[in-house]
This record gives C-alpha cells, sequence and structure tokens, in this order.
C-alpha cells in the first residue's frame, strides 16, 4: 500500500478543530463531577484485551472527548499508517526503509515478504541460532579459551543495543539462570567499563558487542577496552573468538574487529535500533531467561500487534493510551509524562521509554517536511513505585504543572514477602485515588486543620492517569507492555504525520565530538575555531587536565 504522505496540516483538520472547541467546555470539569455524574464510570471506562486491564476512567475526558480524539486518528490516517507498517511499506521516510520490527515477533509461517524474500523466516533462522548459542553457554558446553565455564556475560552496546537488553534483564531476573552473572556497559566514561568487570575473570567472561552499525563511537570504544581487558590475561588473539560474539547488520566491520563471522547475529536494516530487545539485540536476555522464555516474549509482543492491528480504535489500547497523551500534549500543553511501575523488577522500564518515545517523536519536522505548528513528545520520566512518592509526588499532587501519569501494577508477586504485595498495590491504588479526587478545602476544615494551614493541607486533584493492571510479570506480560507502548508511540507519531523511525537528531552532536576529541588529546596546542564559549571550555579543561 503506498501511502500519501503530503496531507492536510494536523491543526487545519476538522476533528483537530473540534477537539480545540471542545477542550474548552472540558478544561474547567473536575474528575469528581465526571465520577459523580457517572457511578459506572470506572467500569465503562476500561480495556480488558491481551492480557492487559487498562483503567483510563480518571482522564479528563467524556464519551464525547473520546469520539472526538478517534475522529482525529481516523482522518489522520491512523488505520492506512497501521497496515502499513505491518506490510513492510516505507514508512521510515528519510531513510527510505520499513519499520518493520513487528516482524521479529510473528510466529513462523506467517509470511512478510519485503523485496521479495520472507522476513519471517530469516528471523526465525536468526532466533534458531540464538537457541542453539543459548543453550551451549547456559549449560556450560561453551568453553572459554582456557577450558573454563562461562560465567559471566557482558553485554556492551548503547542507545537501543543496551536499554532493551538491560531493561529485559532486569525485568526478567526471576526467570534468569542464577549461576550467570550479566553486566551491562554503555557509557564511554572508562568508569563503565572499569567497574562492570573489576571483579570478572576474562577466562570465564563472554562479551557480546551489540551495535547495529558495529560504528558507534561509545560502543566500539569499549569493546577495544574489553578485547584489552580480555588479551592482558589470555595474550592469544585466538581466545577473541571464544570470548566475544556480536550482534550487528555488519559483517564487514565484525570481521575487522577479529570476532568470528560464525558468531555473529545478525538483524536487517528495517529494523529501529529502540525496537531491537526482540531481535538478535536480545542475545543476552536469552542467553539469561532461556529460549523457551524469549519465545513467551515474542508471543506476548505478538499478541499486542495483533491487537493493535485488528481492534476498534475504541477498544484498543496503544490507540487509547496514544490519544491520551496526544489530548494532554496538545490540548492541555502537558509538557511531559510520568510513568510509574509497581514493580522493581521493572525499575530500567522508565529508561528505556526515554529511548522508545523521545527518540522515536521528539521532532518539529512533518514528513513532507513542513515545521510542525504544534507540540510532539513530551518528555517522559519514571520511578518504580513506591519509591518516587517519597520523592517527587509532591509535585505531582500540589505543584503547578499537569504530568498525565501511567501507572502499571501486577495482582500477583514472583516474591511474596508477607503483605508487601498488598502494601504496595494500595499505595497504587491510593495514588490514582489521590490524584484524581484529591481533598477539597471543606474536608481539609472538617478535620479541624487551623484556618491559615488549610490551603497548604488542600488537594486540588483533577491530575489525570491511566492504571494498567497485569496478572504476573513473566516474559509474555513483558513483551505486551513494550508492543503496547510502541504501539502508543507509533499512534502519535502518526498523526502528528512526523517520522518515528529516523533519528537524525543524534548526528550534528557525534560529529562535533569527533573533531572535539581531537582537540583535546592533541598535544600540542589546538587552534580552537569554535564559539568563544566553547573554546574557553575546552582550554581551562587542556590546563587542568592530567
Ligand atoms: O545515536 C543514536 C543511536 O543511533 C540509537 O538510535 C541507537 O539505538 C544507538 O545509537 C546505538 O546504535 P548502534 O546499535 O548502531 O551501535
Amino acid at each position: 500500500m503506498k501511502i500519501d504522505f503530503i496531507i492536510k496540516p494536523l491543526t487545519k483538520r476538522p476533528a483537530w478543530k473540534r477537539l480545540q472547541a471542545h477542550y474548552l467546555q472540558i478544561h474547567p470539569l473536575h474528575l469528581r463531577q465526571l465520577f459523580a455524574d457517572d457511578p459506572l464510570r470506572g467500569e465503562r471506562f476500561v480495556i480488558d484485551a491481551a492480557g492487559i486491564y487498562l483503567d483510563y476512567s480518571k482522564n479528563r475526558v467524556t464519551e464525547e472527548t473520546m469520539g472526538l480524539l478517534i475522529n482525529l486518528a481516523e482522518e489522520c490516517g491512523l488505520r492506512e499508517r497501521i497496515t502499513a507498517m505491518f506490510t513492510g511499506d516505507t514508512i521510515n521516510v528519510t531513510e527510505q526503509r520499513a519499520a518493520l520490527h513487528t516482524a521479529l515477533r510473528a510466529p513462523e509461517g506467517v509470511r512478510i515478504m519485503l523485496g521479495g524474500v520472507d522476513v519471517v523466516a530469516e528471523v526465525h533462522l536468526v532466533l534458531n541460532k540464538m537457541a542453539v548459542f543459548s543453550e551451549r553457554v547456559r549449560s556450560g558446553q561453551w568453553l572459554g579459551y582456557t577450558g573454563k565455564r562461562i560465567a559471566n556475560i557482558v553485554n556492551i552496546g548503547i542507545g537501543g543495543s543496551d536499554l532493551g537488553p538491560v531493561m529485559a534483564y532486569e525485568a526478567l531476573r526471576h526467570y534468569s539462570q542464577r549461576d550467570l552473572t550479566f553486566r551491562f556497559v554503555s557509557n564511554v566514561d572508562g568508569t563503565d567499563f572499569q567497574e562492570a568487570t573489576r571483579d570478572l575473570d576474562p577466562e570465564e567472561t563472554l562479551f557480546i558487542i551489540c551495535s547495529k552499525t558495529f560504528t558507534t563511537l561509545e560502543t566500539l570504544t569499549n569493546a577495544r577496552a574489553a578485547r584489552n581487558w580480555c588479551l592482558q590475561k589470555l595474550v592469544d588473539k585466538q581466545a577473541v573468538y571464544r570470548h566475544f560474539v556480536a550482534v550487528s547488520t555488519n559483517a564487514e566491520e565484525v570481521t575487522k574487529f577479529g570476532i568470528n563471522i560464525d558468531n555473529m547475529f545478525g538483524f536487517w536494516d528495517w529494523d529501529g535500533g529502540r525496537y531491537s530487545m526482540d531481535s538478535a539485540i536480545g542475545l543476552s536476555t536469552m542467553i539469561a531467561v532461556g529460549s523457551d522464555n524469549f519465545r513467551a516474549m515474542l508471543e506476548g509482543f505478538y499478541e499486542m500487534d495483533e491487537h493493535f492491528r485488528t481492534a476498534p480504535f475504541d477498544r484498543n489500547i496503544p490507540v487509547i493510551m496514544g490519544l491520551l497523551k496526544l489530548w494532554y500534549n496538545n490540548f492541555f500543553d502537558a509538557q511531559s509524562v510520568a510513568v510509574f511501575p509497581y514493580n522493581q523488577y521493572l525499575k530500567r522500564f522508565p529508561a528505556y521509554l526515554q529511548q522508545l518515545t523521545m527518540e522515536s517523536n521528539g521532532k518539529h519536522i512533518t514528513l513532507d517536511g513542513a515545521c510542525a505548528d504544534y507540540q510532539t513528545a513530551p518528555i517522559y520520566w519514571g520511578e518504580p513505585g513506591t519509591n518516587g512518592q517519597h520523592s517527587f509526588f509532591q509535585l505531582l499532587h500540589q505543584g503547578t504543572r499537569l504530568i498525565p501519569c501511567d501507572f502499571i501494577g501486577f495482582c500477583q508477586t514472583l516474591n511474596p514477602l508477607g503483605d508487601q504485595h498488598d502494601l504496595l498495590m494500595a499505595n497504587l491504588f491510593a495514588q490514582t485515588e489521590a490524584l484524581a479526587f484529591g481533598k477539597t478545602e471543606a474536608e481539609v476544615k472538617a478535620e479541624g486543620i487551623p484556618e491559615w494551614l488549610v490551603p497548604h493541607r488542600t488537594f486540588e486533584g483533577n491530575r489525570p492517569t491511566n492504571t494498567l493492571l497485569v496478572e504476573q510479570l513473566t516474559p509474555k506480560t513483558l513483551g505486551l507492555l513494550v508492543a503496547l507502548y510502541e504501539h502508543s508511540v507509533f499512534t502519535q507519531g502518526a498523526i502528528w504525520n512526523i517520522d518515528s523511525f529516523d533519528q537524525w537528531g543524534v548526528e550534528l552532536g557525534k560529529v562535533l565530538a569527533q573533531k572535539t576529541a581531537v582537540e583535546l588529546k592533541s598535544a600540542d596546542e589546538p587552534q580552537l575555531d569554535h564559539d568563544s564559549s566553547t573554546n574557553a571550555l575546552i582550554r581551562h579543561y587542556r590546563r587542568f587536565k592530567k
């Protein structure tokens, strides 16, 4: 299917204008009123599908709002965009590529053709190769150069080649093989590598060098540090074959580095870094949890893909969540979105979402090259509950900003400990209740609070939240959750009419850093031709560095 990207500007669309007018009616309404008017609101503004229970009743919306938002999605061609993504159209326009991450989790037998090739068949060949390798490491058959069993796996990568693997490892730690140690090195700050390896023995350590391009400065620098660290003890260059594997699309650079090409796990240019944790980039995840669990995670992804692809928009969790975020971002002028998983295993989930959401939709040029006259991606941030409650939740409850939040909770804990899970979930429910309904002046006064303290003790409420409830954190439900956010990002990008799959905004800094690195390292005083601030900073650094 060919999509016509030259479309009517978003803010000129009838549905957009209707939403602008509607916002004026909705803005003064309080959630207290909306709930009082409709006693069944908490059961009606719910979608229970694909293993996820989404309660979006505590949002500042009515049925009319949802209808208008869905009209906007339809006017913007979201349905056609979804079809285009799933069938491999060149929706990554600026890089002239498909964005076919959904093919990574399509079950064997499903056919998705791209350039005459069935990409699903290719995906399964790599999955099978990963499974064989993972099993060899897990069972102790894959030996280090000196014949010792591998006990430590160090993933070296950055961005999508790190955030997905580390998030998934932490999330699925409960299912991991506990006699294997996993570390993740991303930062070019040598501290990251040193601290990750200081207690490891090279003879027992396997490095996974993860880089789609295999040219990323941070990853290649850390990979070389790892090779030196390894060879300091093992001396023979042949040892690299036993202690290094690669995940990449660039076989030439992998070979140049000295990794045996048989130990390279491939993926494809149609899979963007931030959409790749379910590709071979997830090799560390598969080693940690085993191939059956990895495949269960893919099943979760696939189930959410199918839900997104087929469910009507008003019953479609990623669509509804995407539209709600857009509602606050573009009509309430909310600047950020907070995500709170009430689950310690999901501690890296907010960091993972930051790349997914902001690298995807942090753009101001539309697909037809115009400058967007509306806001695009909000700032994503978050922390696991309940920790955030004792830090920044004050601002959520009584600050001057409107921050829509997602609360994610699980009905069953993986670590039963007395009544702790009930306490955790009680906090989740209490926070969303407090944010929505607050505490009125009259209620505070009725408690006998002195008059002068009443304004400080009053909670305005009317602060919107979504609550996502899942039965238990499993590989499958992790896949469901990640795919849900991927598709909600896509929904918003489609309406904003931007390319959610490129990342040109990271290039300029990379180029400038290369030039500056030469100036910082030069033995002679370099000729500096930056602005006066950058020149002075470089001189200051050079004066004080040892
Ligand atoms: O600089 C941004 C970026 O290109 C991300 O999009 C990507 O996930 C990351 O760098 C790492 O890239 P690579 O996997 O090619 O090393």
